[in-house]
């Protein structure tokens, strides 16, 4: 579905990915971990369309979308959760879930009905937005937040869902929830691309993992393998970034 292949970023003279090669099959969940700085958000930034590479290829679904902006790739089925979840604080819950939908519905012509049926879904992913539909999104708790974010990629109706570091700041029970609820997404047909300082949890939940160091792919292997890889052990598990 997603085929990024020797992909180069830099910002101004500094080179932060170097000679990139991943790929995203349909259902999968895969993993992007790596230190402060490794370059996974820029990884992601990159792949939506935020930021245009100096040189390498991205697929998806077949297309060459390395040069396609942001806002068409919405239209084309991939949404990015970005870091530090980038809600609109002084609206609500329910206007931010709307704002998800809001290209869908320009673009595709799409009923009214059909979007009513997914914020739906939405809620029945994450009940909690239900009961704060109506409170501005900025007073929401953490996690709340968070899955807010999730939602109104979700109302998007995405093929591939780009989430950058989903457990920042957040208690482990709410890690938890959040991260069942993306296994949940993927067994009705979503697939995710996943970036994670937290190596922990995020290869609990994934088919396949790469690891990022000064924005090279060092290692790559199924979820299990690199949870078990003793060089990862040592060097990834325990990093837990806190909010900004
Ligand atoms: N807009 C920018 N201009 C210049 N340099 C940048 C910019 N954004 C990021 N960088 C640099 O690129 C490198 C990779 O940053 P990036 O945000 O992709 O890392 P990351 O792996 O997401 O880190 P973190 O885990 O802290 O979120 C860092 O050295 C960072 O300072
Ligand atoms: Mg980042």
């Amino acid at each position: 579905m997603l085929n990024v292949s020797d992909l180069d970023v830099s910002y101004g003279h500094v080179r932060v990915l170097k000679n990139v090669n991943i790929a995203v099959e349909k259902g999968e969940i895969v993993t992007i971990i790596g230190s402060n700085g490794s370059g996974k958000s820029t990884l992601l930034r990159t792949i939506s369309g935020i930021i245009r590479p100096n040189s390498g290829k991205i697929k998806f679904g077949g297309d060459t979308i390395e040069r396609v902006p942001a806002e068409k790739m919405v239209a084309r089925g991939m949404s990015h959760v970005p870091e530090g979840r980038q809600l609109f604080g002084a609206l609500s819950v329910l206007e931010n879930l709307q704002l998800g939908a809001y290209i869908r519905l320009r673009s595709r012509k799409e009923s009214k009905r059909q979007v009513a049926e997914d914020m739906q879904f939405v809620f029945s992913m994450f009940p909690v937005l239900k009961e704060r539909e109506n409170q501005p999104a900025g007073t929401l708790s953490g996690g709340e937040q968070q899955m807010l974010a999730i939602g109104r990629a979700l109302m998007s109706k995405p093929k591939l869902l780009l989430l950058d570091e989903p457990s920042m700041g957040l208690a482990p029970i709410i890690i938890q929830k959040i991260f069942a609820t993306l296994r949940e997404l993927r067994e009705k047909g979503l697939t995710l691309l996943l970036v994670e300082q937290d190596a922990t949890v995020a290869l609990s939940i994934a088919d396949r993992g790469y690891v990022l160091q000064n924005g090279e792919v060092v290692m790559h292997d199924t979820g299990s393998n690199l949870l078990n890889n003793d060089e990862v052990k040592a060097i990834y598990f325990g990093h837990r970034k806190h909010a900004h």
